[in-house]
């Protein structure tokens, strides 16, 4: 059976963004991979974070995971930082990785030149090794993540490749090469905020109209969604370059109901944005309100903790192979060890 491994940071509560592009996609798979699914706590902290508000959150997206229908029975769900061998790995990651392809990396170029070079952390430039630690130690296949994720999923590519070709043989190799798992624009690979429909949806967002967080009250949804931002003509179009706004609830309409756009647009061609709003609402809550009843029950029941301790035992035990590997390649400790 193949492998699957995806992350989300507990950076703050998720957003429907999240979900559609990468929650949803966990939950299919499941049925048919090996999974693991990590809250990476680790990849938080490259930002500054309130600790309260981080364990919260932490704790948080565990419940989510679960209660959006992650079966821990199928798909092995941990705390990257109850972990150690990610930390780890990404050591030896990071020593493997020319230092210019971290500087190249959009989100760090975005960031330092907001910030300066002394306004961001040297974790915020050796991120994506650890998201490349990530995803080798499971031996990973394949990696389902939202489209902002796809230039780290190519440095993790390259590394793998260079990885292999410098401390592998020809017959065989440490690390498996990971393949990318995105979904189309149209379905959701890249969910825009409802403030500024050509800006990527985000739970760290300053403004909190832009995102709809996955346990906003239906009320709150409601009034979001009424008050996200069109357009004057009208018209119910899907047409991402001109009608930003309005092809992005329509985005969102169609994974949250599993109808397809053109009926969606066919069925609302007399309907103005008005009512399409309100319909849309209706959508987006009769999806997530049953989501945050399990939520809130898991997030304080002994159940969560047994689950999150049984899942870094089983990560523990896959991760520490590879590490093992990747420790035998390039020659660290006394001899090589087979566990
Ligand atoms: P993050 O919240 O940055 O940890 O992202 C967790 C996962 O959600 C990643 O796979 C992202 O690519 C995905 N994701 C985050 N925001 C969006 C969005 N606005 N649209 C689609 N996918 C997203
Ligand atoms: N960097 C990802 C994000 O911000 C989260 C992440 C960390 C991840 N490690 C990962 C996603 C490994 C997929 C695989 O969304």
């Amino acid at each position: 059976m193949q492998t699957i491994f995806s992350g989300i940071q507990p950076s703050g509560i998720p957003t429907i963004g999240n979900y559609i592009g990468a929650m949803k996609q966990f939950i299919t798979l499941q049925e048919n991979y090996q999974c693991f699914f990590c809250i990476v706590d680790e990849h938080a902290i490259t930002v500054p974070q309130d600790r309260l508000k981080l364990r919260q959150q932490t704790l948080q997206l565990a419940s989510l995971y679960l209660a959006v229908g992650l079966d821990p029975e199928r798909a092995t769900i941990f705390i990257q930082s109850e972990v150690p061998a990610h930390a780890e790995a990404a050591w030896i990651v990071q020593c493997n990785t020319p230092l210019g392809e971290l500087q190249r990396m959009t989100q760090f170029k975005d960031k330092s030149q907001k910030l300066g070079m002394e306004g961001v952390n040297a974790g915020l430039l050796t991120y994506p090794p650890l998201m490349v630690a990530d995803i080798i130690l499971y031996n990973s296949h394949l990696v389902p993540v939202g489209e902002d994720q796809k230039q780290h999923l190519e440095l993790t590519r390259d590394f793998v490749e260079r990885f292999n070709t410098r401390y592998g043989t020809v017959s065989q190799s440490i690390l498996t090469l990971p393949e990318v798992k995105i979904p189309q624009k149209d379905a959701g690979g890249r969910v825009m905020s409802l403030q500024e429909p050509t800006k990527k949806m985000s739970k760290s967002d300053g403004n909190s109209k832009g995102f709809i967080s996955m346990l906003d009250e239906p009320n709150v949804i409601r009034k979001k969604i009424r008050s996200a931002v069109t357009d004057s003509s009208g018209k119910i179009e899907y047409d991402p370059a001109n009608k930003p706004g309005i092809s992005n609830l329509l985005v969102i309409y169609s994974a949250m109901s599993g109808d397809s756009i053109p009926s969606i647009v066919e069925k609302h061609q007399d309907s103005g944005y008005a009512d399409f709003k309100n319909e849309l609402a209706e959508v987006v809550v009769s999806v997530l309100e049953p989501i945050q009843e399990r939520y809130n029950e898991l997030l304080v029941s002994e159940e969560l903790q047994t689950i999150l301790d049984e899942g870094a035992e089983k990560a523990k035990k896959v991760a520490n192979k590879t590490l093992q590997r990747m420790r035998n390649a390039v020659g660290l400790g006394r001899k090589p060890r087979r566990k």
